[in-house]
């Protein structure tokens, strides 16, 4: 559906180079980095709205400039720009009302994005009396009603709250299911790209790091760098070889279980920390014998960690071999 073959763009200081990228139809791809990684630009570029770089992006086989002419594309930003002066409803149709597709068609398509984001019976509000959540909401429906093919999001659920936010996330899962859209999805949120996507591209300085599903990219990080951009934590480096254990992969107690010990290893520490949040434990260990410190997330703890804690005695923390991600 998308094709992006060696876009190449430079700006002082920044440079994206031969950068490739294809998102299937009814995907959902997201593109998660840092600010400053270069996901706007790709973005920009891959929609139409910058037309000056070198390498070929198509749109369903067509050229960009083509497909953007044709109303096959659609952009939702962070800030939804709707025209003030002007209600909901016009604001939906604003830019589909000079294609000839009649009334009763523009009609049609208005209710329908009205109901799918939930916005019935606000047609006639004007966007000074909406929320940011629902503005936003506006926003997606203004983009759809075009049916483009594919949707850019660049950051569109980042000015909102986490509970809403969150509904939104499930709201464009459910449109993207619904409707088979392609889309675009631009976050610097590691949960949110989690959370909807079908494949996450990791950025850094220009470059994709690595693009897989949420799942292969949390268990096979190719390197240490994206490891840490997923939150994996604890990550060593013995004599020149670099490899990581998640946080939920390793387990405190304050026994060694002897007859266990064959398929576990273990550090040997104390507990500097911890927390108990939503169901699990998050526990910080400084290790006696590198003085590094290691992060456990545990649902459960079989002997009392606050005597553990504040009389610092010894516990291990043990891991499994088979757990070891290599880089
Ligand atoms: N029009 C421009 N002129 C000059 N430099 C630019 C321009 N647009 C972007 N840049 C530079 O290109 C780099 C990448 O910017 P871009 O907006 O793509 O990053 P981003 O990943 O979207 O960041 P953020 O998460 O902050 O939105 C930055 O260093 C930025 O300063
Ligand atoms: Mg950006």
């Amino acid at each position: 559906m998308l094709k992006i073959t060696n876009m190449t763009k430079k700006y002082k200081g920044f440079e994206l180079i031969d950068f490739n990228l294809h998102v299937k139809e009814g995907e959902l791809v997201s593109l998660l980095g840092e600010s400053g990684s270069g996901k706007t630009t790709v973005l920009r570029i891959a929609s139409g709205l910058n037309e000056d770089f070198s390498g070929n992006v198509t749109v369903h086989t067509k050229h960009v400039e083509q497909a953007l002419k044709n109303g096959d594309i659609a952009v939702v930003f962070q800030d939804s720009l709707l025209l003030n002066h002007i209600t909901l409803k016009e604001n939906i149709i604003f830019g589909i009302k000079f294609r000839k597709l009649g009334n009763t068609e523009i009609e049609k398509r208005v209710s329908e994005v009205l109901k799918i984001l939930e916005l019935e019976g606000m047609e006639n509000k004007y966007p000074k009396e909406l929320s940011g959540g629902q503005k936003q909401r506006v926003a997606i429906a203004r983009a759809l009603v075009a049916k483009p093919r594919i949707l850019f999001m660049d950051e569109p659920f980042s000015a909102l709250d986490p509970p809403l936010r969150e509904r939104l996330q499930l709201k464009i899962k459910e449109i993207q299911i619904k409707l088979n859209l392609t889309i675009l999805f631009i976050t610097h949120d590691r949960d949110e790209a989690f959370s909807i996507s079908n494949r996450i591209g990791i950025m850094k300085n220009g470059t994709l790091l690595q693009i897989d599903t949420p799942k292969n990219l949390y268990d096979y990080p190719l390197n240490s760098t994206i490891a840490k951009f997923l939150g994996i934590e604890n990550i060593f480096q013995t004599n020149d070889k670099e490899w990581a254990i998640k946080n939920e992969d390793l387990r405190i107690v304050h026994i060694l279980p002897s007859e266990k010990l064959k398929n576990n290893n273990y550090f040997e520490g104390i507990i500097s920390n911890y927390s108990f949040k939503s169901g699990f434990y998050d526990i910080s260990v400084n290790c006696l014998e590198s003085y590094k410190q290691i992060k456990v997330k545990q649902n459960r703890i079989e002997f009392n960690l606050e005597e553990y804690f504040y009389k610092k005695k010894i516990i291990y923390v043990l891991y499994r071999i088979k757990d070891i991600v290599f880089f």
